[in-house]
Formats: structure tokens, sequence, C-alpha cells
């Protein structure tokens, strides 16, 4: 059996291709990519693949197929359109999908590109697992060294619940689904095994450095108007501040804990993954 990963490359990706190495033979494994140079050193075989203009001869002799969504928002629908057009061209037994938690209901606007893949995805006939992964951990201790220097954490999730997970806990998931039958046809809601909100997050940095760091609640307009003076440009900026507003909902919260059945262990936790940034 001869398993696929698209956006090999990217920092999921490397997770899955890892986590893949130590549960099926290397030779059974090819990384589809849209820049073959970057993945010179993921020891599988290396194939030419962009969501833009799918190779269909790329997925020859692949019986399963982990699509990563792209990072190109408001193309993502489309572009993954064309990978699962490609993969029934291909007859492509079964497509694994990085969807996002909840993505039928969530009002994060990240949602509906994702309810549109899954709509697509089944549409096709194609066998599938649909991954919902929750927040990555890192999306928020990217900015931990930044909250150190200026002395404050700042977001607009206020007291929302974050069920976060490193991505390595999700690329796992999806190595363990990809390695066995047992989750076909379903559809699973990933996320941590333990919730904080963002105030928390900022007492675990300030226990860790020793510096007091608090969180600050900003509105949503002015906490996007602060992350465009950092350069990040304003759509994004405005996107970023939107997807705090939806945590504040409840959006990235979930208790169930089928992320860490899967994985046979815990989540990692806050604190390693904070300590990991510091470090880092
Ligand atoms: N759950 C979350 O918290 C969360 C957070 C951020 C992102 N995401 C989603 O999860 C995905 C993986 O996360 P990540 O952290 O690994 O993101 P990432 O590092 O940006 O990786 C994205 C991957 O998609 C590939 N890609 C983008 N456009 C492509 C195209 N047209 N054709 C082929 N490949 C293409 C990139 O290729 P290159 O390596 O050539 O650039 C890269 O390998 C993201 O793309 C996004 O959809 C989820």
């Amino acid at each position: 059996m001869k398993v696929g990963v698209t956006g090999a490359t990217g920092q999921l990706g490397r997770l899955v291709i890892e986590s893949l190495k130590s549960k099926v033979a290397a030779n059974s494994i090819v990384a589809l990519v849209r820049n073959p140079e970057k993945a010179a050193d993921l020891g599988v075989e290396v194939r030419a693949f962009d969501y833009e203009k799918p190779d269909v001869a790329a997925l020859s002799g692949i019986d399963k197929l982990l699509l990563i969504s792209g990072n190109e928002l408001g193309q993502r629908a489309r572009q993954h359109s064309n990978v699962i057009e490609a993969a029934k061209s291909a007859g492509l037994k079964v497509i694994v999908y990085t969807s996002l938690l909840r993505a039928d209901s969530s009002s994060l606007s990240l949602a509906p590109e994702h309810a549109a893949t899954e709509v697509a995805i089944k549409a096709s006939g194609i066998g599938y697992t649909i991954l919902r992964n929750g927040w990555y951990t890192e999306n928020y201790t990217g900015s931990v060294k930044g909250a150190v220097a200026a002395g404050a954490f700042i977001g607009s999730a206020g007291d929302g619940k974050i069920a976060s997970a490193a991505r390595a806990d999700f690329a796992e998931a999806a190595a363990v689904v990809l390695t066995t039958d047992k989750y076909a046809g379903q559809t699973l809601e990933l996320s941590g095994d333990s919730a904080y909100t963002l105030a928390e997050l900022a007492a675990e940095l300030s226990a860790q450095t020793g510096k007091t760091i608090p969180y600050q609640n900003l509105p949503e307009v002015e906490y996007a108007k602060i992350l465009a003076g950092f350069g990040i440009p304003e759509g994004f900026a405005q996107a970023i501040a939107s997807w705090d507003a939806s945590a504040s909902k409840g959006d990235l919260y979930d208790n169930a804990k089928v992320l860490s059945a899967i994985i046979g262990r815990p989540t990692t936790p806050l604190a390693k993954v904070v300590a990991d940034a510091l470090a880092g």
C-alpha cells in the first residue's frame, strides 16, 4: 500500500512524513510537493504536485492520499477541488483531509473553504476520513517572545477557552489514520486534552520566564491595527483578530479528547509548547 502526502514540505507535512516513517516502510510513502528541491531531505519518494494544476500521473500507484489544506486563503476551495478531481481520475481509493474543528458550524472565517472541500470530497465518491483539526498551540506560542519583549500578551479572545494541540499531535493522528482502515468514512473533531484562556497562557509564560506578563484583551479592531503596525498585511491582521473573536465565542473549544484517543497518548501540554517556543 502506498500513501501520498501533499504539502509535505510544510510544517505539518514534514511532521506527518516523520511520523509515517516510524510506522511504515519509507518506500511506501510519496511526498507530493510543489517545490521538489525543498523535499530532498525528506527521505521518501518525491513527486511534483501543485494544487493549481495537479498532475494525475503523480498520483499513480497511491492508495491513500493525505490532502493537507493549502495556505492561500480564498483560493483553497478551488485548489482542493482540483486535487479531488485529479484523485478521481487517478482512481484513488481514500482521501484524508485536514479540515477545521466543526467546519460546518464554526464562525471562524476559515470554515467555509474547509466545509466546501468536505462536501466536494464526499461528492467525489472516493473513500474519506476528515480530520477536523483544532487550533495549533504554535499559532499562539509563535508570539511569546514578542510578548516577553513587550511585557504583555495581547489578543481579542476574551475568556474563550482554547483546546489547542501541538502540530506534532495532529501530524501523528494523520499518520495513524493513514495507516489503518479503522477511521474510514469518519469525520473526526480533533482538539487538545486541556483548554486554556489567553490569560492562562500569559500566566504560564509569566511562570516560565519569571516576569509578569499580563494578558491584555483588546477590541478586535484595535488588535488588528496593532498587528498591522507590526508589519502584518492589513487583511491578514484583520483575519487573525477575527479568529480571536471567534475563539472568544468558543469556536476553538472542544473537550471530546478524540485526538489523544487516536494517538494513544495525551496531547502535548501547553507548558511544553511554551517552553519549546521560548527555547527556539
Ligand atoms: N489548525 C490550525 O491551527 C492551522 C493553522 C495554520 C494553518 N492550518 C492549515 O493547515 C495547513 C498545514 O499547516 P502548516 O502549518 O503545515 O502550514 P504551512 O507550513 O504553511 O504548509 C502549507 C503547505 O501547503 C503547501 N501548498 C500551499 N499551496 C500549494 C499549492 N498550490 N500546491 C501545492 N502545495 C501547496 C505548501 O507548499 P510549500 O512548502 O511549497 O510552501 C506547504 O507545504 C495549512 O496550509 C492550513 O490550511 C491550520
